[in-house]
């Protein structure tokens, strides 16, 4: 699993157990999401290219770094839109492009329902945002449009993943790193991730 990122932070550990429990309210749950999204927002882009820059400072001239990259982040509605704050923190000028997409309940089949991408790709590197990696079906989904889009470089950043997922998503597209607090154990019957925090988007939105 080589571009299967796995967080062994403690602070992620720490926030994540907090985030799983169930007795979390929507409020502390959406500001953990937010605090696991930054944390996870660093490790995933340590690898993006700078450029050179000089810079004055106080003292005299020296050289620095800017970002050469233009940095997309593409939530999944609804749950990835709670890690879209935690990234911004860090790179305030990201452009944010949602993609709507739900889980048939029966079949667990992804569905599209909302993508307002303009012809042309505006982003060099697309950060896909959902905190949930289950059957792995709303992911591939998302890179699948944003492939079509244009876009070269993709990464996938979630909270907790599933083995299912991760296999499925590393055959269709081995190209796309995944950033993960943790890998959990199993899927359930229902398509749920195991031991997990139930339903994201729910929890989120105080809709359970
Ligand atoms: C959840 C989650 C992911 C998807 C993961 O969304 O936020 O998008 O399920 O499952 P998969 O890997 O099996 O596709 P959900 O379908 O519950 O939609 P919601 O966020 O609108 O509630
Ligand atoms: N979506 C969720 O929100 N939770 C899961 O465990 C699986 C899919």
């Amino acid at each position: 699993m080589s571009n299967v990122f796995s967080s062994t932070h403690p602070l992620v550990a720490h926030k994540l157990t907090k985030l799983r429990d169930i007795n979390t309210n929507p409020k502390k749950f959406r500001e953990l999401v937010r605090e696991l999204a930054a944390l996870l927002a660093y490790e995933a882009t340590a690898d993006l290219l700078v450029t050179p820059r000089n810079v004055e400072t106080p003292m005299t001239a020296t050289n620095g770094y800017e970002l050469q990259e233009k940095i997309g982040l593409v939530p999944i509605l609804r749950a990835g839109l709670g890690m879209v704050e935690g990234f911004w923190e860090l790179m305030p000028s990201a452009e944010v492009w949602h993609i709507g997409i739900y889980r048939d309940e029966k079949t667990l089949k992804p569905v599209e329902y909302y993508n307002k991408l303009p012809v042309e790709p505006t982003v060099s590197v697309c950060l896909i945002l959902d905190p949930m990696l289950a059957t792995g079906g709303s992911a591939i989904a998302t890179i699948d449009v944003l492939k079509r889009w244009g876009v070269k470089k993709i990464k996938f950043v979630g909270l907790i993943g599933a083995p299912e997922g991760i296999e499925i998503m590393q055959k269709t597209h081995p190209d796309v790193p995944i950033y993960l607090a943790c890998i959990d154990d199993h899927l359930n019957q229902n398509g749920y991730i195991v031991p997990g925090l139930g339903d994201a988007g729910d929890r989120q939105f105080g809709t359970a």
